[in-house]
């Protein structure tokens, strides 16, 4: 497992809770209109996700996943903030707490939870297997995070969040839309995925590590910006039926799509309230898979798979091992990648030169979530992990794989092994895409 005396650990694992928390109640620090309210149907009201967060910590650190004992919550109050049980659409016409009686509730649990923490420091238990749920709901939490950052981007009327921390500049770099804006990764074995020794906080379906081998491909140094993106809206990409699929022509003129969502249609785009001009540097966000798919298709290339993204992601070919990060295995910092939320946007291409991976691909992990082509699937020798239902109700279904995390995800919750996962037809996340090439046999020997 990482460095560090137990008790440092044990430390950690407070901290990587309260920073959640902060977000948390950040961004459900406003009026109970506000919060109460169904801002899209897509999306649940932020009461719901904020009550919805104390649940899941009660379920699984003060009750180790026992759903028949006693929580906090009566039991029916409790099935509210099932996610199975009711849709999103729907949560709005619940009996809810309210925003104050869940701001009490959820405080009331972190309270608890940080009190066994001190006792599990005392006693000699306090491995990663002991810990692991703590960081499981860590991770839940800041998935919530983003979610209600998804929430704010679609709620209507002046701004809330303000306009975002500064970001490091970009620096010019031919565009990730052509072949030459792309790097060779050759042929060859590697390692896909993870085990708990190396990775103690990796989620089930990262697991277990196994050796793949993949043909060569060339892969973008750089995600898709706006600028290319502005030049397949001007191509008549939108109307295009050439470029799409057949699935996604026909969501594309159902819905009536003709840019990225959020975009005004004039060079502008909306940001959390804010009108501004489209910097053309930065990464495309707000577009869905069946467009990121007609994309890719105008551009000659195609998206890669989840395992071509990993290798070119975490695989040191000189070496013949993993990285824990694309980097290597030093810790995150600003300078290496634009994570944690503040900036509210991602950075401009270039931005983080010294968070290339070994083949010299840059901006991997955080920015915007890449699209893959993959379907989301077990590895061969998956096990649920304590949440049994976090990952396996998925498996099989109508989803696409997303890689690398947005600048809205919390610092603990990517890795290069990490998979989320969503419909093909969902933007409101801040989704953006990477293209990758095929290679003539030959040339990546
Ligand atoms: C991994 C982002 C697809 O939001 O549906 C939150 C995360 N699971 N609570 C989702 C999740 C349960 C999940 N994604
Ligand atoms: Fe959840």
């Amino acid at each position: 497992g990482p460095a560090g005396t137990p008790r440092s650990r044990v430390a950690g694992v407070a901290a990587g809770l309260e920073t959640a928390r902060r977000r948390t109640l950040a961004l459900t620090d406003a009026e109970d209109a506000e919060l109460t309210r169904q801002h899209s149907p897509l999306m649940s009201p932020l009461v719901w996700d904020l009550a919805h967060i104390g649940q899941q910590e009660d379920l699984w650190l003060l009750r180790h996943g026992d759903a028949g004992a006693q929580g906090l919550l009566s039991a029916h109050v409790e099935r509210l903030y099932d996610a199975f049980e009711h849709a999103r659409s729907e949560r709005v016409t619940l009996p809810l707490l309210t925003p104050a009686e869940s701001r009490v509730f959820v405080a009331d649990v972190r309270a608890r939870v940080l009190d066994d923490l001190d006792r599990l420091e005392e006693r000699d238990d306090r491995g990663d297997d002991a810990l692991f749920p703590h960081v499981m709901v860590e991770q839940h939490e800041q998935q919530h995070v983003e979610t209600m950052l998804a929430t704010h981007q679609l709620r209507e009327g002046a701004p809330l969040l303000g306009v975002g921390a500064a970001l490091p500049p970009g620096r010019p770099l031919p565009s990730g839309a052509t072949p030459e804006g792309s790097v060779l990764v050759s042929g060859g074995p590697f390692v896909l995925g993870v085990d708990g020794v190396d990775e103690p906080w990796s989620l089930d379906n990262e697991r277990p590590a196994h050796v793949v081998d993949l043909p060569s491909f060339r892969i973008g140094r750089v995600p898709v910006t706006n600028a290319d993106w502005q030049a397949f809206v001007d191509a008549g990409g939108y109307d295009e039926p050439r470029w799409w699929s057949e699935r996604g022509w026909s969501h594309r003129r159902e819905v009536g799509l003709t840019g990225p969502q959020f975009w005004t249609g004039d060079g502008s785009r909306r940001r959390f309230g804010l009108l501004e001009p489209l910097p053309p540097d930065e990464p495309v966000q707000h577009v869905d898979f069946f467009e990121a798919e007609a994309f890719a298709r105008f551009a000659g290339a195609r998206l890669p798979t989840e395992q071509e993204w990993e290798k070119a992601c975490a695989w040191d070919p000189v070496a013949q091992r993993r990285r824990r990060w694309p980097w290597g295995d030093s810790a995150w910092t600003p300078a290496l990648a634009n994570l944690g939320g503040e900036a509210l946007r991602p950075a401009p291409v270039g931005a983080y030169p010294a968070g290339a991976s070994a083949y010299g691909v840059e901006q991997l992990v955080g920015d915007v979530w890449e699209w893959t082509s993959s379907g989301f699937e077990p590895w061969p020798g998956f096990r649920p992990m304590v949440y049994a239902q976090y990952s396996a109700p998925f498996f099989g279904g109508d989803f696409r794989v997303l890689r690398g995390g947005s600048w809205a995800v919390g610092g603990s919750s990517i890795r290069p092994s990490f998979r989320n996962w969503d419909l093909p037809i969902r933007r409101q996340i801040f989704t953006g895409l990477r293209l990758a090439w095929d290679v003539d046999p030959g040339e990546g020997a």
